[in-house]
């Protein structure tokens, strides 16, 4: 089975871009399952539900979130009622929304898992152990190809987590930084793995910010305004081919220009 992955979708340049190159994209790389963090889908920061619908609506089979998640106070009841979104599983329990879903894919069960790295930010639980419990849970629901998406600021804590999920998980993949790493491949035990995606954004921009507004900020260090840029979108993902015995044989990246 084959899964796409995309990077961080950053507000409407991102969410315009995404719906312009899923149709190519379909019939180019034929993905079974389409999976995309839309942390940042919501005008830049957190999400929505008319927001995530549109992703939805592109073709995105579930939508994987980060630390901006709860960024949208209106969508608290959203994310708890939405089985197609998950947030970081090492967030506090009662929280609203789920940590993992088990979605269909090519006759196979595939159990997607958000975890948020301890570095740089806020979370309950260390993502170490968190991930071995809740894809201990995934199995016993019945999932049988385990996805990870590792949503973390630290490349050493990324890089970690690839080794510590190796031959357990067909894929590891970081997000968060908005840049993506040359360094994807398939690590010796079968696990799939890149630091960083990137995202689906302006790429005329700072991480998918107005590049005067985020440079102001550095340069003045006054409280900053943040609008989401909208020039040069390109989309990043990366697509994984996961065997019979649920391990990755390849991860390619793809980086595409929207124009
Ligand atoms: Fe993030």
């Amino acid at each position: 089975m084959r899964i796409l992955f995309i990077g961080d979708i950053v507000g409407g340049p991102g969410r315009r871009g995404l719906a312009r190159l899923m149709p190519g994209l379909r019939d180019e790389l034929v993905p079974d399952l389409v999976i995309a963090n839309g942390e940042n889908a919501a005008g830049g920061v957190g999400i929505t539900e008319g927001t995530a619908d549109d992703i939805f609506a592109a073709g995105v089979d579930l939508i994987t979130t980060g630390n901006h998640v709860y960024r949208q106070r209106d969508a608290y009841e959203f994310i708890d009622r939405c089985e197609r979104l998950i947030r970081p599983a090492n967030y506090p329990r009662g929280n609203p929304g789920r940590g993992s879903a088990i979605v269909e894919a090519a006759g196979r069960r595939v159990g997607v898992l958000d975890l948020s790295g301890q570095l740089q930010l806020t979370v309950a639980r260390s993502p170490f152990p968190a991930a071995d419990a809740e894809l201990d849970d995934l199995r016993r629901r019945g999932a049988e190809v385990l996805f990870v998406d590792f949503h973390a600021e630290v490349t050493s804590e990324k890089v970690a987590m690839g080794w510590h999920l190796d031959g357990r998980v067909a894929a590891v993949v970081g997000t968060h930084t908005h840049v993506p790493t040359a360094d994807a491949r398939v690590l010796p035990g079968g696990t799939a793995f890149i630091a960083d995606v990137g995202m689906t954004a302006a790429r005329r921009s700072v991480l998918g910010v107005e590049v005067d507004d985020a440079l102001g900020a550095f340069r003045t260090q006054m409280p900053p305004r943040f609008r989401t840029a909208e020039e040069d979108v390109w989309l990043n993902a990366v697509v994984i081919d996961v065997g019979e015995d649920g391990l990755a044989s390849g991860i390619e990246q793809v980086l595409r220009p929207v124009a």
